[in-house]
């Protein structure tokens, strides 16, 4: 089968497409014929080594993907042969079939189409696992009734999903970005853009929220954001930190940490076992797929290339123009 491997390390020039073994489902797992797969941040710093795939799973690109299910692994008894998934995979989905662990994988929500479907996965479950079953954002606007958020990334694609799922949910949102452009984009998901080469997001915060502050951040930003997430926090705020694209070190004022009795979480999905993502895509499905189907939560694909311009569809997700997802489809009649 077709396959995009971890080889060389750079820009987006050493992605190729390669011929590797196709995968057989193991006791647990299904196989998917893909039918496309999502790009996502960490599979840049995988290109750049700097985010090699956990231990024991393959070096084929990709954390998320959608398609037909082609065989079952022994075990496997909810799912058959034929089905529409998307999977929230640890690798793999730069590719034109994968095995991955069947309570890893979902139905595809009403509405949206098989190829947009391969955005959703690892968006959905970084944002509900670490909204909802850490930061402890309510899975019912009742329990966010008066509640704000501040989403650091907001145009990207967490940052999109973030958005719309915390509209969904009753909280009042604050997303940051970096253009006029990527701002409307906010605006028109129902959230406060904060364009931070323009404003001081802290004073933004402060001034709407009459100097409470926000009980959540969704910080992707990490070190250089620190000290500003805390002042920006409210009492008993809590803050996920899910990347440091502004440097992983920073100081902390641990008398306001107190004083503010903050809760200042970091997590990764990606290593978590299969047992902890099984979880996470329970959830998912109970309260973000309904919303998904409903169309109060919305798939935004920007771009979609074919996976024989996997090189170009990274150099264009480098370029930081997208908003939303962008997306590898397969070439059509794949073989084995
Ligand atoms: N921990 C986990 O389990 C986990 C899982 C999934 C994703 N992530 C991380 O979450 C982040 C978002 O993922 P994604 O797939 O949505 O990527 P993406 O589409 O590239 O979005 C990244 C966003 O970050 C913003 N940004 C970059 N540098 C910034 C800075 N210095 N200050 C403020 N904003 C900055 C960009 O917006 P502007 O251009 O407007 O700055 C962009 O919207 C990535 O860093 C990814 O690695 C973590």
């Amino acid at each position: 089968m077709k396959a995009v491997v971890e080889k060389e390390h750079g820009d987006a020039g050493v992605l190729e497409i390669t011929e590797q073994q196709r995968p057989t489902p193991q006791a647990g797992q299904i196989l998917i014929k893909v039918m496309a797969a999502g790009l996502n941040r960490a599979d840049v710093l995988q290109r750049q080594g700097h985010y090699p795939p956990p231990a024991g799973e393959s070096s084929v690109y990709g954390l998320e993907a959608s398609g037909v299910v082609e065989e079952i692994g022994e075990g496997v008894h909810a799912i058959s042969p034929g089905q529409e998934v998307m999977a929230l995979l640890a690798s793999g989905g730069y590719a034109e079939y994968v095995a991955v662990d069947a309570r890893q994988t979902l139905p595809v929500p009403h509405g949206v189409s098989l190829v947009e479907a391969a955005g959703i996965p690892e968006v959905v479950a970084t944002v509900y696992s670490n909204l909802c079953m850490v930061a402890g954002v309510g899975e019912d606007p009742a329990d966010n009734q008066g509640k704000s958020i501040l989403i650091h990334g907001g145009s990207g694609g967490i940052g999109a999903h973030a958005i719309e799922l915390c509209v969904a949910l009753g909280l009042r949102v604050f997303a940051t970005a970096s253009t006029a452009q990527k701002c409307d984009f906010i605006r028109s998901m129902g959230a406060h853009p904060i364009n931070y080469r323009d404003e001081d997001f802290v004073e933004v915060i402060e001034r709407e929220t009459d100097g409470a502050g926000v009980n959540y951040i969704l910080d992707v930003v990490g070190g250089s954001y620190l000290d500003a997430n805390t002042r920006a926090l409210a009492v008993e705020g809590a803050m996920v930190t899910i990347a440091v694209q502004g440097g992983a070190k920073g100081e902390l004022n641990m008398a306001r940490m107190m004083q503010k009795r903050l809760s200042l979480h970091g997590r990764t999905l990606r290593a978590q076992s299969a047992h902890a993502k099984a979880e996470v895509m329970q959830g998912v499905q109970r309260v973000v797929v309904p919303l998904i189907s409903s169309g109060a939560v919305s798939v935004h694909v920007d771009r979609v290339f074919d996976l024989d311009d996997v090189a170009s569809a990274h150099e264009y997700f480098d370029s930081g123009q997208h908003t939303g997802k962008v997306l590898l489809k397969m070439s059509e009649g794949i073989s084995s």
